[in-house]
């Protein structure tokens, strides 16, 4: 798979950051890779659980990391397991996690199973010895993420979730650049994920329905703040450094009232005692907007998705065009029910710049699978990796806890873990 073969020094070195400090107080988690020489000849044994979807497209990347191998696969329906013997065809066969959990040969898991079913399979796993990447969102209650967190601190197995934007060049990047203050003081992050489409999987049997559209029900999923707002969430606080005091919300079933019980429209506000503010919203029966994070700083925006940047001052328009805004100001300033304050400004277009000199090949997953392979190996927790993928988990169910009561929720204080700030090392926040 060309996303795989992304070279590490290439990708940090076209990152055009100067200085690995910079990058370690941003993004600490990059230090994953510190190790890569020490590891050169070593490979990992990955067993993966549920590899669906999701998890096939991690198994892509994992079978062809030379220093991963993947010895076994669980699953409970025949075409998963089908479809990743074909990638892993030399992957021993369980249809019980549990003994998967069991096999000695595994050395660490992926977990790509429902929502509902992670943190039964997550806990077992540290239970049975095993390093865990699970796939975000990682609990379905925050209790859940909370008591997941705390026995990857007890046992000191490494704890891997999916927020593949933490090893995505274009965040990266725009993250450096607003931990600088290259756009000033940012008051706001506005995150929306929209889509036109039901979200739902064809059923080869009316049966199966929960089971595979697991998305749509309120007993395995938390709808689009745990499957979309959570990436999203992350951002946010990845860009302000900090966590968010309160939040509300509102969400419904507007569109597609077809059996489903999770929303297809949901918008939260999270607000900050310090005055700023990230908004999360998604809809699913319209696509025009899209999906981006904005930044905004009181110099210039960020959007790390289109991966470019505008400056809040752009340089003057063309004389004929400075001119073409003079006489339209001028014939307003004439006409009697007009101030100035009406006249038209003359559209300055901000195209922007890109953050990277192109458009990077693939999204961070490839470099999340690598980084996970690499900590298995070195037996090295990065920097706050688990930590990120704790409290974006923690923020979407809370967020989702809003738009259920309707009510303004204070900040859990009962979840909150030690928060570090960005540069704080590992080992600060353990002991
Ligand atoms: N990071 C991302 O961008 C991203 C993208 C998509 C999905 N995900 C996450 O990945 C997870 C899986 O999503 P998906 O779309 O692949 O779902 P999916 O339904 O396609 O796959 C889930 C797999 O788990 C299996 N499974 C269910 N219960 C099981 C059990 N008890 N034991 C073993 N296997 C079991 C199913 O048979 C299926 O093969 C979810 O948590 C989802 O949020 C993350």
């Amino acid at each position: 798979m060309e996303n795989a073969t992304i070279n590490r020094r290439e990708f940090l070195r076209g990152l055009g950051i100067a200085g690995a400090g910079v990058l370690a107080a941003t993004s600490p988690w990059l230090s994953a890779f510190s190790e890569v020489k020490e590891t050169a000849k070593e490979r990992c044994r990955l067993g993966i659980i549920g590899p669906g979807s999701r998890g096939q497209f991690l198994m892509n990347f994992i079978a062809t990391n030379p220093k991963a191998e993947i010895v076994a696969i669980a699953d409970i329906y025949e075409p998963s397991i089908n479809a990743a013997l074909k990638i892993a065809p030399d992957a021993k066969v369980y249809r019980d996690y549990r003994q998967l959990l069991a096999d000695k040969n595994v050395e660490a898991v992926v977990v790509a199973t429902p929502l509902n079913t992670h943190y039964g399979i997550v806990m077992d796993a540290f239970d049975a010895g095993k390093h865990v990447y699970c796939e975000k969102t990682i609990g379905y209650t925050m209790e859940q993420c909370y008591n997941m967190y705390m026995r990857h601190l007890e046992t000191g197995l490494l704890f891997f979730s999916g927020q593949q934007r933490l090893f995505d060049p274009r965040y990266i990047k725009a993250m450096d650049m607003v931990h600088k203050g290259t756009f000033g003081k940012v008051s706001a992050v506005e995150a929306y994920w929209n889509r036109n489409g039901d979200w739902r999987r064809e059923v080869p049997s009316p049966d199966l329905e929960r089971f595979i559209n697991w998305r749509l029900y309120r007993e395995s999923s938390r709808g689009l703040m745990s499957e979309l707002g959570c990436h999203q969430l992350q951002v946010g606080t990845w860009a302000l450094g900090k966590l968010p005091d309160r939040v509300m919300g509102h969400g419904g079933i507007t569109f597609w009232k077809d059996g489903r019980e999770v929303h297809d429209n949901v918008h939260c506000i999270y607000g900050y005692d310090t005055g700023e503010t990230i908004t999360y919203g998604s809809v699913i029966s319209n696509k025009f907007y899209g999906l981006e994070e904005k930044i905004m700083g009181n110099l210039g925006t960020v959007e790390p998705e289109n991966g470019k940047y505008f400056f809040e001052e752009i340089a003057p328009a063309p004389a004929f065009l400075q001119m073409l805004n003079k006489w339209e100001n001028d014939l307003f300033e004439e006409l009697p029910f007009a101030g100035t304050s009406w006249a038209p400004e003359t559209a300055n277009v901000n195209k922007g710049e890109f953050l990277l000199g192109e458009r990077p090949k693939a999204d961070g997953t490839s470099l999340l699978t690598e980084a996970f392979v690499e900590a298995v190996i070195t037996g090295k927790q990065p920097e706050r990796i688990a930590e990120e993928g704790y409290y974006a988990s923690l923020l979407c169910l809370w967020g989702f806890e809003a738009i259920e009561s309707g009510a303004i929720l204070p900040f859990p204080e009962q979840y909150k873990i030690d928060y570090a700030p960005y540069g704080t090392k590992r080992q600060d926040i353990v002991s």
